[in-house]
């Protein structure tokens, strides 16, 4: 009999050895130790024997049992570890001790220039509006100036409404609602018209490196007694040497607006050669930066306001622009390209 425990034993040992899943284990563990496993047989064999035999025989198959028992135990213990090893294995690499994630959104370049645009108007007693994007053709074009077959409207095409209505070309077209709800303060209160509102322009243009069909101006307007293109000067001067944080030296060239009389082009000295002469400026030492002009009568007066008492100036610079020139963008379209890749380098710490 004790031989039987002695083969059971081997021929266990042997089919343990080329079990390799947990499942193969705990089949093992069944047919040897279950109710009707191969050790528990022993067991039963042992009715039939003298006394004498089974106390021994006993002893044999207990220690079989045990050692099984342990067998299959210490086997699984690796199975286990192994299988950990293998998943471990199979897992993405990564570095437990690189620094967590914490990437952020980030700001857009042109609300970064917008937003700095704003501190320095209203610490300079400027309001900042807000103004919708669909406007009617009198609040874009008529009030500004600009009647129906108006050659000036052929450089501003842009996307028409069903019902009439335009996304507006330019920030311009804020300005007769401007004047209309700060006038009766000014003419009764004599409260200044110093506002700014930064915007979202569109027109129909092929688009290349500089041109987009959608860009971002900021216009600025200023009403009072005795306001001159001195006062524009000055404002203009103080506003871009805070952005471009440096003294900038400002020129105008005359430019043609429909709503402002005269009108100019305010042009910057080059920030890249200091005014040298360089290939971003085309050599002229100057770039142009921001059209401006002293306001129509006549766009004054379909805002409620009479120019014969009062005058102002206003501007419009191009946001888009800006933050391409502070930000040495070179294609525009990047701008609105929506790729982070591209767009969180701007980012400042805020
Ligand atoms: N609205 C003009 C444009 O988009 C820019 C402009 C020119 C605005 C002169 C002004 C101005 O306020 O005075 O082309």
């Amino acid at each position: 009999m004790a031989e039987k425990t002695v083969a059971l034993k081997e021929e266990f040992l042997a089919a343990l050895a080329v079990a390799d899943s947990m499942e193969a284990i705990e089949k093992l563990r069944v047919s040897y130790l279950g109710k009707n496993g191969l050790v528990t047989g022993l067991m039963k064999e042992m009715k039939d024997l003298s006394p004498e035999e089974k106390k021994t025989f006993g002893q044999k198959v207990n220690e079989l049992k045990t050692e099984v028992s342990d067998a299959l135990s210490a086997k699984a213990e690796e199975m286990k570890a192994l299988e950990i090893q293998k998943e471990i294995e199979s897992m993405p690499e990564f570095d437990v001790s690189a620094p967590a994630n914490l990437a952020r959104g980030s700001y857009h370049p042109i609300t970064l220039v917008q937003r700095e645009c704003e501190t320095i108007f209203k610490s300079m007693g400027f309001t900042v509006e807000d103004y919708s994007e669909v406007v009617t053709d009198y609040e874009c074009f008529e009030s500004l100036n600009i009647p129906k077959h108006h050659p000036a409207r052929d450089m501003q095409d842009t996307y028409y409404l069903e019902n009439g209505q335009l996304l507006k070309t330019q920030t311009s077209a804020a300005q007769n609602a401007i004047y209309k709800k700060y006038k009766d303060a000014l003419i009764h209160d004599g409260v200044p018209i110093k506002a700014i509102f930064p915007g979202r322009c569109f027109r129909n243009e092929a688009t290349d490196a500089c041109h987009e069909n959608t860009f971002f101006q900021m216009e600025g307007v200023m009403v009072d007694k005795d306001i001159s293109i001195s006062n524009l000067i000055f404002f203009m001067k103080s506003m871009l040497s805070e952005v471009f944080k440096r003294d900038v030296k400002v020129r105008l060239r005359p430019g043609f607006f429909p709503f402002v009389e005269p009108g100019f082009e305010l042009d910057i000295s080059c920030a890249i050669c200091g005014g040298e002469g360089c290939p971003s400026c085309k050599h002229s030492g100057w770039l142009e930066l921001c059209p401006c002009g002293m306001i129509h009568p006549e766009v004054l007066k379909a805002g409620g306001i009479d120019p014969e008492e009062y005058t102002g100036f206003a501007f419009g610079l191009g946001l888009t622009r800006l933050a391409m020139m502070k930000y040495g963008v070179g294609d525009i379209r990047d701008l609105n390209s929506g790729s982070l890749k591209v767009l969180s380098q701007f980012t400042d710490d805020e």
